[in-house]
């Protein structure tokens, strides 16, 4: 259970693919959040193309995430900006363009370290493109992650591969678990020996080997919770998806994929882009904004009482 003026959440927004909206849904449930009346810090973790800031409608800052990367002497707090909306700050993303593989494992460990010391602010994560080690460890890292998917096939395909690498990088993590890596190994590695494909192989494996380890394996994998939400929705067909996303997510890798809704396709954020504004600050009273306002309320509930309904049935 979660005490807003005392403890943090983390929130991540990724997707595995480019383009889907994870900045504009992470600025947006930054906003909305920060509007709602909580202290907020947006930390865009684009290293290969952090805009986390112009979707915000700001300049590249003074101070950003290069300068904590660079200098162990400045602590990530240091970098954290103003931007003009009350209770909303931001950490803009590298200045240069970081080669994800530039980041040595102890600066990725010194970032989480001091993302999770945040006190009294939800954090919200921007996060890049890709399934990386570097992506997934932070998407992991969150109190909730959020997937971002666009009624595509080739963006469906992508956030099935996230999700999928997501999870098992969540076991290869889990200490309880350490015993079944080899086969976690296995079912990450397309055409192994143990024939497992999917979470659900794993498990039906684990089960034939170990009843005890199999229980374990089980309530990793009930804690995990990963969000969907449905960008670029043009009809009841595409708003589908995430329904069907979610049965195939429970049937193929028995994940309970929370659906928490869709934004529409809104063919004004290229002008709110193009006016350096925020799109939920340009339209405040969009079908987005009153879907975003929606979602977060519903995540901050299942924060504060610890719930993990579904968001849509
Ligand atoms: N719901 C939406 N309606 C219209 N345009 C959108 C919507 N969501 C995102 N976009 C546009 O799609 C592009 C990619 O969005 P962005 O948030 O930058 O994706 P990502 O961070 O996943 O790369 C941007 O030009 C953005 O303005
Ligand atoms: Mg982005």
């Amino acid at each position: 259970m979660w005490n807003p003026s005392s403890q943090r959440q983390i929130w991540a927004v990724g997707g595995g693919k480019g383009g889907v909206g994870k900045s504009l849904i992470a600025s947006s449930i930054a906003y909305t959040i920060a509007r709602l009346g909580f202290p907020v810090i947006a930390i865009d973790l684009d290293l290969g193309g952090a805009n986390l800031h112009t979707v915000l409608g700001q300049q590249p800052p003074q101070k950003c995430l290069s300068d904590f990367l660079s200098n162990p002497n400045i602590s990530l707090m240091d970098c954290v900006v103003d931007t003009p909306y009350p209770n909303l700050k931001m950490i803009a993303g590298a200045k240069d363009d970081l080669n994800i593989t530039q980041l040595t494992e102890e600066k990725k460990y010194r970032l989480m370290q001091e993302i999770q010391y945040i006190s009294g602010y939800f954090v919200v994560l921007d996060l890049g493109a890709g399934i990386n080690q570097y992506t997934l460890d932070f998407f992991n890292l969150a109190d909730t992650g959020i997937i971002t998917v666009l009624p595509e096939p080739t963006s469906i395909e992508n956030a099935y591969r996230f999700l999928k690498a997501a999870y098992y990088q969540r076991l290869l993590k889990n200490p309880m678990l350490e015993n079944i890596h080899p086969l976690i190994e296995a079912a990450m590695t397309p055409n192994n020996i143990h024939g497992i494909h999917s979470p659900t192989d794993l498990l039906n494996e684990v089960s034939f080997q170990d009843k005890i380890l199999a229980a374990d394996l089980k309530k990793v994998i009930k804690e995990f919770r990963p969000k969907l939400i449905l960008n670029q929705s043009r009809s009841q067909t595409d708003i589908d998806v995430g329904f069907s996303m979610k049965s195939v997510a429970k049937k193929y890798f028995g994940i309970d994929l929370d659906y928490l809704g869709y934004l529409e396709y809104e063919p004004n954020v290229w002008q709110s882009v193009r006016r350096m504004r925020p799109i939920l600050a340009e339209y405040p009273n969009s079908r987005i904004a009153l879907h975003m306002e929606r979602i977060c309320n519903y995540l901050i509930r299942q924060a504060r009482t610890g719930q993990t309904l579904n968001a849509v049935e």
